[in-house]
């Protein structure tokens, strides 16, 4: 018994409470507690059963994360769980566990030490250790498969870490009862009813394989929807043996889950899953900020991302005009949203009456009708700024006092665009990833005079709409897209050195990317590069080498995947090929260039992308205008397709050594030139101390 544990009776029956807020992690304490609580229940002859509950909104919700890292540097021992959930399963008298809210990984474990589970019905459960790159560590792939009636469910859980619901649990025998009304009165009934009861533990059952052929069907769909994580395939081994006598099992489940604790994958997921909690911080914006609510939005343009943007809005229950020019785009818009809508009916997403409820809230119209009730107005026209200056003296005009007036530019200069209206604090950048329904990512651009309460507002928001909001300072192409114009480049650059399209294509792929670079730029539309270059024309320095290959692919009509050529060729259903015109293209352009064209080894390609990409982005940090590393990779991880299991690009070149990023950068700036591979002073300074960018 201490702080965190509490033990109360209840006639005959025990109740046992983890009260450790707000989500009664397993910190340290907590399992002594339980132990101590269980012990001093058992040793009181006039108690018939145990049940143990979690006080507040959810039984154990887990580990308490930052204890691992902990353990990895050796500064604190870890108390040995799977040990205290044996004694638990070791009480003489019953125990039931009764789940709410979460019961997930260590907190789903010790509840497999009971020998019964009672869940609410809005309980989950789950062992979802492999997202953050590990495996259930106490004896949870040896407990789940001899609880399970169905071994597949068991396996699937530990394997992919998706948590499933009560009436799952309990159609897979994970629960024996879910309990309406309060949970603690109805665990009680169930404690009497069993206490009288004969009881068996799970460790003493037999895990039941009725279709062998599972572990290789799970292989397949790990290593594919899993690309590149060591963990889920560790948990399928670990799972596998629970075919062993138990201790056996867990002996080697104690291995693998060690061995998942000292990879990088693990520490690179672990630095994500805080990073995104990290980036709601920032320094000169006090939680206690005031905020505007947003009842009402409207969106003007309904193209790509203004359709998506709009999507974002009703989903989240907040009406939204959605402006166009023309009817013919606003019926195009307009149509692609129902159409995106209907799509997730039949997916079984949500119902239809669900979809008309959400379109109901979208109000498509030509004209400025209701902009001035409007909460937030977030402008998605062409990347023109004439034009945007144009619409946000508009907004200027029409307006209420306290609306944000937002801009979901990719590359252009807010401060610019806000000199468009008289009140420059009121604009922020809200730029939204493509699809804009989908993507997690909203990178939040704070020009030099934006308020703070517009900021606020927009970190909020960014929640609200179910996204990740990171902070951006104002510069061209802002966080993300600054650092993605470098990756592109070089990629561009290789090809044109020699590099093939399918060899600089699949070295990220096999990094981890979601796609090759050029993979990417055919995506986009080499078009949509295209018009951004002429907008930018007068940014180019004469003397200084571009690729040159996009533009002549744009005048080929190869427009990427949408026109089925851009560095690939596509078929019908998109699926890319190499193409023999593009080779004597590049070949073409090198030659008028005087590039003089030779093999390039995989390493070199992705050590120009990747490195391009950090040095940029130790500029970026430098600056400010990102305001950790972590920041960088959050939108990296959520906007980019870069592999969470490498942390972002920062904490993978953390992982390098900067000493390392270093001097491979100074060797590519012999080569290819100050202008692009200058060090970033950051850099140099850190690798010099021997420290890192995410420390
Ligand atoms: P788009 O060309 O698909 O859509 C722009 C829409 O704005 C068109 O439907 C056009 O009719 C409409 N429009 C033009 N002037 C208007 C006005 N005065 N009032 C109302 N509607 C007007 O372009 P997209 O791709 O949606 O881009 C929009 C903005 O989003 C650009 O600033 C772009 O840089 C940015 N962006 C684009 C991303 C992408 O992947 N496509 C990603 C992130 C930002």
């Amino acid at each position: 018994m201490n702080e965190l544990v509490k033990l109360s009776v209840h006639s005959d029956i025990a109740v046992v409470t983890i009260d450790n807020p707000p989500v009664n992690a397993l910190s340290p304490g907590v399992p002594e507690g339980l132990a101590a609580c269980i012990a001093d229940a058992v040793a009181n002859p006039a108690t018939t059963a145990i049940v143990v509950i979690g006080a507040g909104t959810t039984f154990i919700a887990g580990a308490d994360i930052r204890e691992f890292g902990k353990v990895v540097a050796g500064t604190t021992k870890p108390v040995d769980l799977p040990a205290i959930i044996r004694s638990i399963e070791d009480s003489p008298l019953p125990v039931v566990m009764a789940l709410h809210g979460t019961a997930f990984g260590g907190g789903f474990e010790v509840a497999m030490g009971g020998h019964y589970r009672v869940i609410a019905p809005a309980g989950k459960i789950g062992q979802p250790e492999v997202k953050i790159g590990l495996i259930p560590g106490a004896a949870g792939t040896q407990r789940l498969p001899r609880l399970a009636t169905d071994f597949a469910v068991a396996a699937r859980m530990c394997v992919f870490g998706e948590p499933i619901g009560a009436k799952a649990a309990l159609a897979a025998g994970l629960v024996d009862r879910i309990i309406d009304g309060d949970l603690l009165e109805g665990a009680l009934a169930f404690a009497r009813e069993i206490a009288s009861q004969p009881f068996v533990k799970i460790r003493e059952r037999e895990a039941i394989i009725s279709d062998p052929t599972i572990f290789h069907q799970l292989h397949t769909e790990a290593t594919r929807t899993r690309r590149g994580q060591e963990a889920p395939l560790a948990a399928l081994e670990s799972v596998r043996n629970s075919s062993l006598p138990f201790d056996e099992g867990c002996r080697l489940e104690r291995e693998i889950f060690v061995r998942c604790l000292h990879n990088t994958q693990s520490k690179s997921l672990i630095h994500a899953f805080f990073g995104e909690r990290t980036v709601a911080k920032i320094p000169d914006i006090p939680k206690e900020t005031p905020t505007t609510t947003i009842r009402r939005a409207a969106v003007i343009g309904a193209g790509t991302m203004g359709g998506g943007i709009a999507m974002n809005y009703a989903n989240a229950g907040i009406p939204v005009i959605l402006r166009e020019t023309t009817q013919e785009a606003l019926d195009k818009g307009l149509g692609i949203i129902r159409k995106n809508y209907a799509n997730s009916v039949k997916k079984g997403r949500f119902s239809q009456e669900e979809m008309d409820r959400r379109m109901a809230l979208i109000t498509p119209q030509l004209t400025w009708d209701g902009f001035e009730h409007a909460d937030i107005i977030c402008e998605a026209v062409f990347e023109s700024l004439a034009l945007k200056k144009e619409i946000f003296a508009t907004l200027d005009a029409i307006a209420k006092p306290d609306c944000i007036l937002a801009t979901n530019t990719s590359t252009l200069d807010i401060d610019e665009i806000a000199s468009a209206t008289k009140r420059p604090e009121a604009v922020i950048g809200h730029h939204f990833f493509s699809p804009a329904n989908v993507m997690r990512l909203l990178e939040i651009v704070r020009g030099k005079a934006t308020s703070k309460t517009v900021i606020a507002t927009s970190m909020a928001l960014a929640k609200k709409l179910g996204k990740i909001g990171v902070l951006a300072g104002n510069c061209r192409g802002f966080i993300g897209n600054r650092m993605v114009h470098v990756y592109l480049r070089e990629a561009q650059f290789l090809a044109e050195e020699g590099g093939t399209v399918e060899d600089i294509n699949s070295t990220l792929y096999d990094f981890g990317m979601a796609m090759g670079p050029l993979a990417m730029t055919d995506l986009a539309g080499i078009d949509v590069g295209w018009r951004i270059r002429q907008e930018s024309k007068h940014l180019e320095k004469s003397g200084v080498r571009r690729p040159l290959i996009s533009d002549r692919l744009y005048e080929a009509g190869r427009w990427g995947q949408k026109t089925g050529a851009g560095f690939s060729k596509y078929d019908e259903n998109r699926t890319p090929s190499a193409d023999p015109e593009v080779v004597r293209l590049i070949e073409e352009v090198a030659a008028a260039a005087g590039i003089t064209r030779r093999q390039i080894s995989r390493e070199e390609i992705l050590d120009r992308c990747m490195f391009a990409m950090v040095n940029e982005a130790a500029k970026i940090l430098e600056e400010g205008i990102a305001i950790r590393a972590v920041d960088i990779d959050i939108i990296y991880l959520n906007g980019y397709g870069f592999p969470a299991w490498r942390g972002g690009p920062m904490f993978y070149a953390d992982t390098v050594g900067l000493d390392k990023v270093l001097a491979r950068v100074e060797e590519f700036e012999k080569v290819h030139g100050s202008e692009f591979w200058a060090p970033a002073d950051l850099l140099r300074q850190l690798a010099a101390a021997g420290k890192k960018f995410t420390a």
